[in-house]
């Protein structure tokens, strides 16, 4: 379990943490909103293996990248300028003992070992698994106490200050609170949360991810001007943030918004916050294969209001709708990335098939289908 900290760094790690990738069930490009979101941890996870150095230096290796170990000063890190170099992968965990020691939390040198089983660029959260798995990992080291919520904080800035990815808080907050069996139903206003329980094999129902292999990526500008343009409705609308406005408010905002432009932006926040409650509500009532539509129109709105999607994503989800899934979206930022299909067990594979099949005909890459089973959020996984 311990070989690749032990070839690298020719000792015992003190300790091995690990936090999970996530999917996103429904609440989409809402958290910057302050707005509704409800993801859930999948199975997949970043591990660490990680010892405490006296000297202040840090030292990052990961399984998964050429380059070799990087070494830093943890008193040195500060986050480079607009035009710096933000250092490929290590900037997020470097990030991230910036962001804690910044916050005042006493953080000093490590060796840190990653190898992680989430998949790169397909908006299924790798970023946030690595950041939330330094940070327990040094929390643990340092016996900090930080609770998971203030953890996810602390990686978001990481990212948003130090990485230079405009992110909003549920990709750290899934990988941090998440909990096995469950959907977290998050307020990201106040970060309010509860578990949900969501447990389909006993309805019957299975949870499909679709890879479609088109790499996503944050860093590009499109995620940056759609929460760019977001800020401009609201600041247009005289509100905080867009989350201020409910659907009994939609048509007299809309109407307000000088900009043609931003108000298919005003439309897809307010309704997916409703597409959230309402999902809420039929997990709670047990109607969970009625989740399935509402699904669909989710996916509806961020291609046709939000126009974060892409050839493949809307296939994914025609493909498998018209092959009889219950109800399908694309997941995360967009661009590319994943869709989740929700279908009944029976017809996981028949749906799975005519979805590759679909990507073939179209000339698309094969995609990568998997099932999620929600999975713990982020822990110590050897004993302390
Ligand atoms: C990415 C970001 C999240 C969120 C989603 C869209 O995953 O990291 O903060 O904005 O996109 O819902």
């Amino acid at each position: 379990m311990t070989e690749g900290f032990r070839a690298v760094y020719g000792a015992a790690p003190e300790g091995v943490w690990a936090a999970p990738g996530r999917v996103n069930l429904i609440g989409e490009h809402t958290d910057y909103n302050d707005g509704l979101v409800m993801p859930l941890a999948l199975p997949h996870t970043c591990r660490v293996e990680a010892a405490r150095r006296e000297d202040g230096v840090l030292r990052l290796h990961s399984a998964d990248a050429s380059g070799g170990v990087t070494e830093l000063r943890a008193d040195a890190l500060a986050p480079p300028g607009a035009a710096g170099d933000r250092g490929g992968w290590a900037a997020y965990p470097a990030g991230v003992v910036w962001a804690l020691r910044d916050a005042g939390h006493q953080v000093g040198g490590a060796d840190l070992h990653f190898e992680s089983s989430v998949p790169t660029g397909a908006g299924l959260s790798s970023s946030a698994a690595l950041e939330v798995a330094t940070a327990v990992a040094l929390d643990g080291l340092y016996g900090l106490g930080l609770p998971p919520q203030r953890l996810a904080e602390l990686c978001r800035r990481a990212e948003n200050d130090f990485v230079g990815v405009p992110c909003g808080v549920m990709d750290q907050m899934a990988a941090a609170c998440c909990t096995a069996g469950h959907a977290l139903y998050l307020d990201t206003r106040d970060l309010a949360r509860r578990q949900v329980p969501f447990d389909l094999a006993a309805r019957g129902l299975r949870l499909l991810v679709v890879d479609t292999r088109v790499k996503h990526a944050l860093g590009d500008g499109a995620y940056a001007e759609r929460r760019a343009g977001c800020e401009a409705a609201a600041a247009a609308l005289g509100v905080a943030a867009l989350r201020e406005i409910d659907t009994a408010g939609l048509p007299s905002a809309l109407e307000r918004l000088g900009d043609a432009e931003l108000r298919p932006l005003l439309r897809h926040v307010v309704t997916e916050n409703e597409r959230v409650e309402r999902i809420l509500r039929l997990l709670d009532a047990g109607q969970v294969h009625a989740i399935g539509p509402v699904l669909t129109e989710g996916h509806a709105s961020l291609r046709d209001d939000f126009r974060v999607s892409c050839a493949e994503l809307d296939l994914a989800v025609e493909a498998s709708t018209a092959a009889g899934a219950l109800g399908a979206r694309m997941t995360g930022g967009g661009f590319g990335g994943s869709a989740i299909v929700l279908v009944r067990a029976d017809a996981a594979d028949s749906v799975a098939k005519a979805v590759t099949e679909s990507f073939a005909s179209a000339g698309h890459r094969e995609p990568r289908i998997f099932e999620a089973v929600p999975g713990p959020g982020a822990r110590r996984v050897t004993a302390a």
